[in-house]
C-alpha cells in the first residue's frame, strides 16, 4: 500500500517535471499576443484596461474651446469575444489530433499538452458570444458613458434618445444587449426596457453587395496572394519548426494548423484568461508570420486589395454622415437633438472596409505574398486595431455659433482623419472641413451603383474576355 502511494506520487511528480517550465505563469499574457488579428482581447490593444477595465481618461477629448459640448455621437462596435466557428474548430481539431499522436519527447508544450490539456469547445457554440464577449460590451458601455457623460446618460437612455441598432447574428444581438444592460446595471434601471433596431443592410452589409459577394467571396483567385504565402518559404518555415518539434513530416503540419495552434492560444486567453501550453508552439517569429498570412487574407477580402471591398461599405458611410448631418441640422436650427448617440453593433467585416473607404490603415504597396520582408511596419495590422469589441465613435461637438467639429476615435482612442492637413486636424476638425474632404464619397459611393454586377463597361469587357 504503502509503495503504491509513493510510487503514484513518484509517476505524478515525473509528470509535473517533465512539463514544469510553462507552468509557472498561467495567468501571464502570452509573448505572441500581439499578432493575433481579429481573435485579439481588446484590453491587449489597450493595456491600461488590464489594470483597470473601466478606467477613463476624459482628457484625450481636447476640444479647441471652453464651449464646445458634445451633441452626438455614433459608434460601430464590433461583437465581443466569441467562440470559434467550425471552419476554424475542424483545423484546431486537426492540430489536436497530431498532437496528441506526437512522441512524446522533451519539448515542454507537447508535453503538458498531452498530459494537462484536453479539447473542449462545446460544438454547439459555433461562434457565440463568450460569457468575457459579454463582459466586453457591458464594460465599454460603461467607459463611454463616462467619456460622454452628457450624451450617453440615464436621461438620454430612458428619453429614448439613444438607439441601438445590430446584425442579426447572434453574437451581435448579444452583444446589443450586453451593452445595454451595462448602462442598465450601472444605472440600476429596472422598470424600462430598451429596444433595439436589426438591420442587415447596415450592419451585415458585404452580404448584399453582389458585386463584392460573386467577385471577391465567391471568387477563388481574389485571394490567391494569400494562397501563395501560405504554400511560401516563410509559412514553410513555421511549418518544419511546429513538425521538427513533433516529429511529424513537414507536410504533415499545413498553414492551417499552424494557425489553429495559435487560434488555440488566442482562445484560451480571450475565453478563459489562460496562457495556455498551445502559445509555446510559435514562437514570435512564427507568430508574425502566420499574423501575415491572416492580415493577407483582410486586405484583400474586407481591405484596400480589391476597390469593391472598400466600396461594399458605401451604404453605412452615407448613413453615418446623414446621422451626423440631420444632428447638426437639429442642433443648428434650434431643434433638440433626436438622436444623442447611436449605438451600431457588427462585425470586424463591418469596420475594416468602413476603415478602408476612409483611408486609415493605408499602406505604399500593398500587401502581397512576396513582401512580407518589407511590411514589418505596415499600418494595416488588425492585430492592432480589429480586436473583439473594436469600435470606431465619432463625436460630433457644438462650438457656438454652427462651428462644428468631429472627433474620430478608434478603439477609445482619438485618430485623425488620414488626408486632412495638419492644420485642419488640431485641435479638432471642423465637420465641414471633413465632408469636404469626403466630398467625392459623400455625392457618390452609391451602393447600389457599386455593388451591382456589372455596374461599368470595362468590367463586362473583362468578364467577356475570360
Ligand atoms: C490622460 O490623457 C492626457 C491627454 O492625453 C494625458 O496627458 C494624461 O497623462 C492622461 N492621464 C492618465 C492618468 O493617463
Ligand atoms: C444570447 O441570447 C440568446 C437570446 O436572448 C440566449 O438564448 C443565449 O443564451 C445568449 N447567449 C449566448 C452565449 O448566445
Ligand atoms: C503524416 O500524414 C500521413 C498522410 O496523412 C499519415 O499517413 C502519416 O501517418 C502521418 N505521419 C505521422 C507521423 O503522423
Ligand atoms: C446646440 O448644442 C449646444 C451644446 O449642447 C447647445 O449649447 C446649443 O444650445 C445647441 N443649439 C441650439 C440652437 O439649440
Amino acid at each position: 500500500m504503502q509503495i503504491n502511494i509513493r510510487m503514484i506520487l513518484l509517476v505524478y511528480l515525473v509528470g509535473t517535471l517533465r512539463c514544469f517550465s510553462s507552468f509557472l505563469n498561467k495567468a501571464s499574457i502570452p509573448r505572441i499576443a500581439k499578432y493575433f488579428g481579429t481573435k485579439g482581447r481588446y484590453e491587449d490593444v489597450n493595456p491600461h484596461l488590464l489594470e483597470d477595465i473601466l478606467a477613463v481618461n476624459t482628457s484625450i477629448l481636447q476640444p479647441p474651446f471652453p464651449q464646445c459640448r458634445p451633441i452626438h455621437l455614433t459608434a460601430i462596435i464590433r461583437h465581443g469575444t466569441r467562440y470559434p466557428t467550425r471552419a476554424i474548430f475542424k483545423h484546431m481539431q486537426d492540430m489536436y489530433k497530431v498532437v496528441k499522436s506526437a512522441t512524446p519527447d522533451k519539448e515542454n508544450w507537447v508535453c503538458e499538452i498531452q498530459t494537462q490539456w484536453k479539447m473542449w469547445y462545446p460544438d454547439d457554440m459555433d461562434g457565440r458570444l463568450a460569457r468575457k464577449g459579454v463582459d466586453d460590451h457591458k464594460h465599454l458601455a460603461v467607459r463611454l458613458s463616462k467619456l460622454f457623460p452628457t450624451l450617453l446618460s440615464e436621461e438620454n437612455l430612458r428619453g429614448g434618445l439613444v438607439k441601438f441598432i445590430s446584425s442579426s447574428k447572434h453574437r451581435c444581438l448579444n452583444s446589443t444587449l450586453s451593452f445595454m444592460a451595462g448602462l442598465t446595471e450601472q444605472w440600476g434601471i429596472q422598470d424600462q426596457t430598451f429596444d433595439y433596431e436589426v438591420n442587415d443592410a447596415l450592419m451585415k452589409y458585404f452580404v448584399h453587395c453582389t458585386k463584392f459577394v460573386e467577385d471577391v467571396i465567391r471568387n477563388p483567385s481574389a485571394l490567391s496572394q494569400v494562397d501563395k504565402f501560405k504554400e511560401g518559404p516563410e509559412m514553410r518555415s513555421v511549418r518544419e519548426k511546429i513538425a521538427n518539434q513533433l516529429r511529424v513530416p513537414y507536410k504533415n503540419i499545413t498553414a492551417d494548423m499552424a494557425d489553429a495552434a495559435m487560434n488555440l492560444c488566442a482562445y484560451e486567453l480571450a475565453i478563459k484568461t489562460v496562457n495556455s501550453p498551445w502559445c509555446q508552439s510559435l514562437d514570435e517569429v512564427d507568430a508574425k508570420i502566420v499574423e501575415y498570412a491572416n492580415d493577407l487574407r483582410q486586405f484583400w477580402k474586407r481591405g484596400y486589395g480589391h476597390d469593391i471591398n472598400r466600396k461594399s461599405s458605401c451604404i453605412l458611410f452615407h448613413d453615418v454622415f446623414s446621422r451626423l448631418d440631420k444632428a447638426a441640422n437639429e442642433n443648428t436650427s434650434g431643434q433638440q437633438v433626436t438622436e444623442a448617440v447611436t449605438i451600431q453593433v457588427g462585425h470586424g467585416e463591418t469596420l475594416l472596409p468602413l476603415y478602408t473607404l476612409m483611408g486609415f490603415f493605408k499602406d505604399d504597396e500593398p500587401l502581397t505574398s512576396s513582401n512580407y520582408a518589407s511590411q514589418h511596419q505596415r499600418s494595416f495590422r488588425p492585430s492592432l486595431v480589429l480586436p473583439y469589441a473594436a469600435n470606431l465613435l465619432l463625436a460630433l461637438y457644438d462650438c457656438g455659433e454652427g462651428n462644428l467639429r468631429l472627433q474620430p476615435l478608434i478603439n477609445e482612442k482619438p485618430v485623425s482623419f488620414p488626408g486632412l492637413t495638419e492644420s485642419q486636424q488640431a485641435p479638432m476638425p471642423l465637420y465641414e472641413d471633413v465632408k469636404e474632404h469626403y466630398k467625392e464619397l459623400i455625392q457618390g459611393c452609391d451602393f447600389e451603383t457599386e455593388c451591382e454586377l456589372f455596374s461599368r463597361p470595362d468590367q463586362v469587357l473583362i468578364k467577356e474576355a475570360l
